[in-house]
C-alpha cells in the first residue's frame, strides 16, 4: 500500500489491516482441514490470525512492531516479535502461510515464504496488488514460480485518502492554494480539518487499485479466479 506521493506520509512499516471478507475467502480456497497451523509473518495486530483462528485453525505469528505484536498476543495468537526477514528459520510447522506483506518488502517475504513452504510442501498465499504480476522486473520470478491468482472481486479497504478541499485565496494572497493530503490506514484517527490551512478535507475511502491473494504451493500455478466474497462480511 503506498501513500499518494504528495504528503508522502506513509503509515510506519508499511502496516494496514486486512478485512475479514478477504481473509474468508481465501480459506474457502485454501481448503485446510480443520485444526490446521497457519503462519502469517507479518501478522500487525493478527487481523488475519483472528479469521483463520475463528475458522477453527491453530494460529502462529511474527511480526516487527513490538506494540502490534503485543495486540496481536492480547488476543491470544502466539506471536514472536522480530524481524520474520532475519529469523534463521520461521516458527509454527505451518500447514499453511498466509500473509499481506509489507509492500515495500514484498518480494523478500515471498521468496522467503516459498522456501520455507517447499520442504513442507504447503501452500504460501500473500494479498498482492494485482500490478505485482505484470512487472518486467518480475517476469523471471513469476516463470520460474508461477501462482494461482485469486482476485479480490471488491477493493479491500486499508485506507482512507484524504485531502485538503483547498484554501480559498483572498485578495492580495500571493500564497499558492494548499495541496495537502495523506493516505491513512481505514481505522486510524481521521482529520476534520486540513492541518497545514485549516479548509475542510475530502475523504475517500476506497482503495485505488485492485489486489489479489497470490497463491504457490504443489498443483498450484497458473489459474486465476474471481473469489467468492461473504455476502455480509
Ligand atoms: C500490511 S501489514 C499486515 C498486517 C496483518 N497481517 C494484517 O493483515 O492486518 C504488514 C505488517 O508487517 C509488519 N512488518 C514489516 N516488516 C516486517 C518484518 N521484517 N518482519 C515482521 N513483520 C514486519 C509491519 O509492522 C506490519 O504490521
Amino acid at each position: 500500500m503506498s501513500a499518494t506521493g504528495r504528503s508522502d506520509v506513509r503509515h510506519p512499516d508499511d502496516f494496514y489491516s486486512t478485512p475479514a471478507w478477504a481473509t474468508i475467502a481465501l480459506l474457502r480456497v485454501l481448503g485446510l482441514p480443520s485444526r490446521s497451523t497457519v503462519l502469517d509473518p507479518a501478522c500487525g495486530e493478527g487481523a488475519i490470525l483472528e479469521v483463520v483462528r475463528q475458522l477453527g485453525h491453530v494460529t502462529v505469528g511474527v511480526e516487527l512492531d513490538a506494540d502490534r505484536a503485543g495486540r496481536a498476543r492480547g488476543q491470544g495468537h502466539f506471536v514472536t516479535t522480530g524481524d520474520a526477514l532475519a529469523f534463521a528459520e520461521w516458527p509454527g510447522a505451518a500447514d499453511a502461510i498466509v500473509m499481506n506483506p509489507p509492500y515495500t518488502l514484498a518480494m523478500e517475504f515471498v521468496v522467503r515464504a516459498i522456501a520455507e513452504a517447499r520442504p513442507w510442501g504447503i501452500d504460501v498465499a500473500a494479498l498482492l496488488r494485482l500490478p505485482w504480476l505484470a512487472s518486467v522486473g518480475r517476469a523471471a520470478f513469476h516463470r520460474e514460480h508461477p501462482s494461482d491468482v485469486c482476485v479480490l472481486p471488491r477493493r479491500p479497504e486499508f485506507a482512507a485518502s484524504i485531502k485538503c478541499k483547498g484554501r480559498k485565496r483572498e485578495k492580495g494572497d500571493a500564497r499558492p492554494p494548499c495541496s495537502w493530503s495523506v493516505l491513512l490506514p481505514i481505522d486510524a484517527p481521521r482529520f476534520s480539518a486540513c492541518p497545514l490551512c485549516g479548509s475542510k478535507v475530502d475523504t475517500v475511502t476506497t482503495d485505488a487499485t485492485d489486489y489479489a491473494w497470490f497463491v504457490w504451493g504443489p498443483g498450484r500455478g497458473g489459474r486465476w479466479s474471481i473469489l467468492t466474497t461473504p455476502e455480509a462480511a
